[in-house]
């Protein structure tokens, strides 16, 4: 018999910073619907600088090991902004939560997809030893150049998950449908801060990935739409869920409503309307919004859809558990997202235009976090976190 393995506990944390797209359609004098509808955002996440995806990460991460860090064979750490050529992210994380040193710790990267790449690799080690549990990290913070399309689409935010036999959450299902393609749909040089992106190809290439994933995903499993009660999709900004939801229905020779699409998905889009683009975690933070807004989801499947520019695209499904509700952090969740500081928008042109320190000299962080872990300080080009 196969062993359920899967979610334990996740969790989310998110920058300090608070952005209203109302705020920025005002100061580029464009109907403030294009963002909140047409493109179905609220408002943007924006770390301080004193955050980056190692901070947020620990923050994420901290609840789900505070009381107990035991048998934690593994951490995985998803990011497509990493801070370091060579060293993890995961690595000072560890340190900050005093992971045990039997630990393996490594560094994953394919854009947004490689959260997804994570959750399969830590389901498939604890399916191996049952007792081992892999604490899954995906962390990122989406800048773009301003003016550009892409700069309503930014945000920021970091996931943590817990991967254990019977898992007290969801079980992810085995099966999955892949799809990968060489394409340049949205990429980040090394020497770029901020990611460039061919936006309406981009948005192409996912809608493609995502009906190749879903083919080969019915191929081994013979499921259709409505097999699934809600479908989480990678949220670059909410609309594209409304509109891959509505493509996959179309391609399964599906009519659904706007209203039917929206039953299979908004609960899902809760946390990413405020929080907008978290790359490798806005899947997970989607799946914890439907968990903390839908009530009886028990034993019921949930279809999955993870993307990573460039490409790959993966389809796959996970099974609700009994009293999964018991086991959720929704309060500490609305708390966090409610006790952000909201910035006008000079402050956010004054955030946008600081640069990281590059030059090897002594730089303390200015105080902006509220968090428990802050980068304190970059000193002889070393990146020094603190306890706050
Ligand atoms: P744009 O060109 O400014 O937007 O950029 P638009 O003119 O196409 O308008 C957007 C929507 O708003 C349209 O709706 C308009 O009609 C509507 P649609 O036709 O698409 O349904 N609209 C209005 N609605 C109501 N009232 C109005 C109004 N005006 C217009 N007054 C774009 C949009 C998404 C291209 C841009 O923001 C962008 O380039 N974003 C970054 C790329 C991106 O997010 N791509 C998504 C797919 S790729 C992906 O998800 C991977 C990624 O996360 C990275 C990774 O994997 O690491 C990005």
């Amino acid at each position: 018999m196969n062993t359920s393995v899967g979610i334990n506990a996740i969790h989310f944390y998110t920058g300090n910073f608070v952005f209203s797209l109302q705020t920025l359609a005002e100061a580029k004098n464009i109907d403030a619907n294009k963002y909140t509808r047409g493109i179905g955002q609220d408002h943007m996440s924006l770390s301080a600088h004193d955050e980056d995806v190692v901070t947020l990460g620990a923050n994420a991460a901290y609840p789900l090991v505070k009381d107990d860090n035991s048998n934690i064979s593994t951490l995985l750490f998803a990011t497509e902004t990493g801070v370091d050529q060579s060293k993890s992210a995961g690595v000072y994380v560890h340190r900050l939560l005093d992971l045990p040193k039997t630990c393996r710790i490594v560094e994953l990267k394919q854009a947004c997809y490689s959260g997804t790449a994570a959750v399969q690799m830590a389901c498939a080690l604890v399916a191996r030893k049952q007792n081992e549990r892999v604490l899954v990290i995906m962390s990122d913070i989406a800048h773009y150049d301003l003016n550009t399309p892409a700069e309503a689409t930014q945000g920021c935010g970091a996931v943590a998950m817990m991967i254990t036999a019977n898992p007290r959450v969801a079980e992810v299902l085995p099966e999955s449908g892949l799809y990968t393609e060489d394409v340049m749909d949205f990429w980040r040089p090394n020497y770029r801060k901020n990611a460039l992106v061919d936006g309406k190809f981009s948005a192409e290439m996912y809608m493609k990935s995502l009906t190749h994933a879903w083919d080969d995903y019915v191929s081994q499993t013979d499921s259709g739409l409505g097999d699934f009660r809600h479908f989480c999709y990678h949220s670059p900004f909410s609309r594209m869920a409304f509109k891959a939801h509505l493509h996959l229905a179309r391609h399964c020779g599906v009519k659904l409503s706007g209203d039917n699409i929206s039953k299979h998905i908004d609960a899902g889009l809760h946390y990413n309307r405020t929080i907008g683009n978290s790359y490798t975690a806005s899947l997970y933070i989607g799946l914890t919004s439907l968990l903390e807004h839908v009530d009886g989801l028990a034993g019921q499947r949930i279809g999955m859809f993870s993307y990573g520019s460039g490409c790959v695209g993966e389809f796959f499904a996970l099974r609700v558990v009994d009293n999964y509700e018991e086991h959720l952090f929704k309060a500490e969740h609305r708390d966090m997202l409610d006790a952000r500081t909201a910035i006008d928008h000079s402050q956010y042109l004054h955030y946008c235009a600081e640069p990281e320190p590059t030059d090897g000299e002594a730089h303390e962080m200015e105080m902006g976090t509220t968090g428990r872990f802050r980068l304190a300080a970059i000193n002889a080009h070393q990146r020094e976190y603190v306890i706050v």
